[in-house]
């Protein structure tokens, strides 16, 4: 069988270029510890705001501390903004965000960290995050959402 040298060229060129992605993903995976988000739950949008729901708890008590420097955070995407938008912890707390949306899709990256994920309705995505040095976090929103996108972020703060 003959193969034309460029086409021989293209398909090596094609095998290496796999290779380093898939070592590319590793490495992000194992080295860097990059987790990917993956459906947690399913809510039904329409209600996932009004109690029982843990999104339809009062405001300052959607961020629960399960132990000492152990928390938990049921954030409610919305068009435009997060709440809570404001989340206080001690430094060194492992906090596991849960995070869906009521209308559209948003996403929610905290800033300078690997928690980044889409929020859709209807689903929960959630990540876990330890902060070891104190100051503010930004989480955004980085999926666009509407006229006000822009304006939908909150702070994590980190307290020495
Ligand atoms: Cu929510 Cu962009």
């Amino acid at each position: 069988m003959h193969i034309d040298r460029r086409e021989r060229n293209y398909v090596i060129f094609t095998i290496i270029l796999i290779t380093v992605f898939a070592g590319l993903v590793m490495v992000s995976g194992f080295a860097y510890g990059i987790q990917v988000p993956e459906p947690f739950m399913e809510v039904d949008p329409n209600t996932v705001a009004t109690p029982p729901s843990p999104w339809g708890a009062p405001v300052d008590e959607r961020v629960r501390e399960l132990a000492p420097n152990k928390y938990e955070a049921y954030i409610l995407a919305q068009t435009w903004t997060f709440l809570p938008n404001r989340i206080t912890v001690p430094v060194g707390s492992t906090v596991t965000f849960y995070v869906t949306s009521k209308d559209v899709q948003h996403g929610f990256n905290v800033q300078q960290t690997n928690v980044n994920m889409m929020v859709v309705p209807g689903e929960v995505s959630t990540l876990t995050l330890t902060f070891d040095e104190p100051g503010e976090y930004t989480f955004v929103c980085n999926e666009y959402c509407g006229v006000g996108h822009q304006t939908m972020y909150g702070t994590v703060v980190v307290e020495p």
